[in-house]
């Protein structure tokens, strides 16, 4: 079942002429001839769920802008800095007008009448795409409701938090701000916002064309829908893969992208992102929604997922969270701040062979202090992944510190081989 991804490969997708050739551009004739607030229902039936991470409700959160005249604002998040996550680069570069069509539904759906895409300033060649897509669209006279502009991001992982990203947009430095007020009361210059994803938003056409109830039925009951997947890491495919919401994981992780080469298995894999709390092999028979990766202690996060096979020690998937996010901080708040810090010079400790067993304790312990401590979610990105490969691989963990110990403390040779994950500790 592909919508997004429906024959994307196409020649010529990306102008006006194509893109309406195959009925584009015909559910936002539809919506503007629909009152604003059926528009809103029909999302909200549709039961839409953020495709940028926390899977929040589109309809629900559209519903909370304010009615009135006053000036509104619409920002389509398209910083997509999450690791691991790429979709949202495939769906502007290729069907540029898909997600222009969406936005200007969901314009007139809530009353904003000036519009951002957030670009990130890596995908430069993308927002070209974009500036040529939206000028099209705007000749064409599809964006009389609307103000469009593309905006360009200077390239900081948290300007894609949706608070941080309406600070740069004011073009201040992107730091986040204190919720509430939640943007959709006080957002971009103290005015209403909505803020959504670039494949949340660009599902909206479909929604329309569909019809709210119709969409429903795919996917699963609170999950529904079709989802595009970035599948990468240890696997023969990686690629976006578009899917209905509810497959078994190791469909995606086998089946489409291959699974991991010859002779080789998958030791863990963050199902949402780097930001994820890492799952096993055991949990690949989980079918790929919110609702099952909440309730396996992940976390579907923006739909990515990153495999890791059994080559890799895990003291060096959590350096690297931990480098990530310590280098991304933006230091508003201590938790964040101090808390990354200190985890990664731990995990680098451990590898050093200067921590004992007992640290992997106090390791979790700040982990707890982080979660739910910041300002916003990053410095919990960390924490959860940090924690879940405690979690899971704590046996492996301890067998790292002690064998690096006795490396350290010339027990063995210190030009022993720095051990492979075993059987036994994977
Ligand atoms: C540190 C951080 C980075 C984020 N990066 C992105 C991003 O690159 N793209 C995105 O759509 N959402 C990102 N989010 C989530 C946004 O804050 C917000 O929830 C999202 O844009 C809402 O859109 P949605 O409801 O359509 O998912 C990030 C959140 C955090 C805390």
């Amino acid at each position: 079942m592909k919508l997004l991804f429906d024959r994307v490969d196409e020649p010529g997708l990306n102008t006006i002429d194509v893109y309406r050739a195959r009925g584009g551009y015909e559910p936002l004739r539809r919506a503007l001839a629909m009152r604003p607030d059926e528009v809103v229902a029909q999302i909200d039936a549709s039961g839409l769920r953020g495709r940028g991470g926390a899977g929040f409700q589109m309809g629900k959160k559209a519903a909370f802008i304010p009615k009135g005249d006053m000036d509104k604002f619409l920002v389509c998040n398209a910083d997509e800095s999450e690791p691991g996550t790429f979709k949202d680069r495939e769906l502007m570069q290729k069907n540029p007008h898909q997600l222009i069509e969406g936005i200007a539904i969901a314009a007139h759906a809530t009353g904003c009448n000036r519009a951002f895409i957030y670009i990130r300033g890596e995908y430069d060649y993308v927002a070209d795409i974009l500036d040529g897509s939206v000028a099209e669209a705007r000749a064409a006279g599809l964006l009389n409701h609307v103000d469009l502009v593309v905006h360009r991001g200077a390239g900081a992982y948290i300007c894609g938090e949706e608070t941080a990203l309406l600070d740069s947009l004011e073009g201040k430095r992107g730091n986040p701000r204190l919720k509430p007020p939640f943007p959709a009361n006080q957002g971009l210059y103290q005015g209403p916002t909505l803020i959504n994803n670039v494949e949340t938003l660009s599902t909206v056409p479909h929604v329309i064309r569909m019809g709210g109830a119709e969409y429903a039925k795919l996917g699963t009951e609170t999950s529904t829908g079709t989802k595009i997947v970035s599948v990468s890491g240890h696997v023969r495919r990686p690629g976006n893969y578009e899917i209905e919401l509810g497959i078994p994981s190791r469909e995606i992780v086998y089946g489409l992208a291959g699974g991991p080469a010859e002779g080789r298995r998958v030791k863990l894999w963050f199902p949402g992102g780097s930001s994820a709390p890492v799952l096993t092999e055991e949990h690949l028979d989980l079918p790929y929604d919110f609702d099952s990766m909440a309730k396996a202690g992940s976390m579907l996060g923006s739909g990515s997922i990153i495999v890791i096979d059994d080559t890799v020690p895990v003291i060096d998937v959590a350096k690297w969270v931990a480098k990530f996010y310590t280098h991304e901080s933006c230091g508003k708040c201590t938790p964040c701040r101090e808390g990354t810090r200190w985890t990664l010079a731990m995990v680098e400790r451990m590898d050093r062979g200067e921590a004992t067993p007992m640290d992997i304790e106090i390791m979790a312990g700040v982990q707890d202090q982080i979660i739910g401590h910041c300002l916003c979610v990053l410095g919990d990105s960390m924490a959860m992944p940090i924690a879940s490969l405690v979690k899971h691989f704590r046996e492996e963990i301890e067998a790292h510190i002690e064998a690096a110990r006795a490396r350290r403390e010339g027990i063995v040779s210190p030009d022993s081989p720095r051990e492979q994950p075993t059987e036994a500790t994977v």
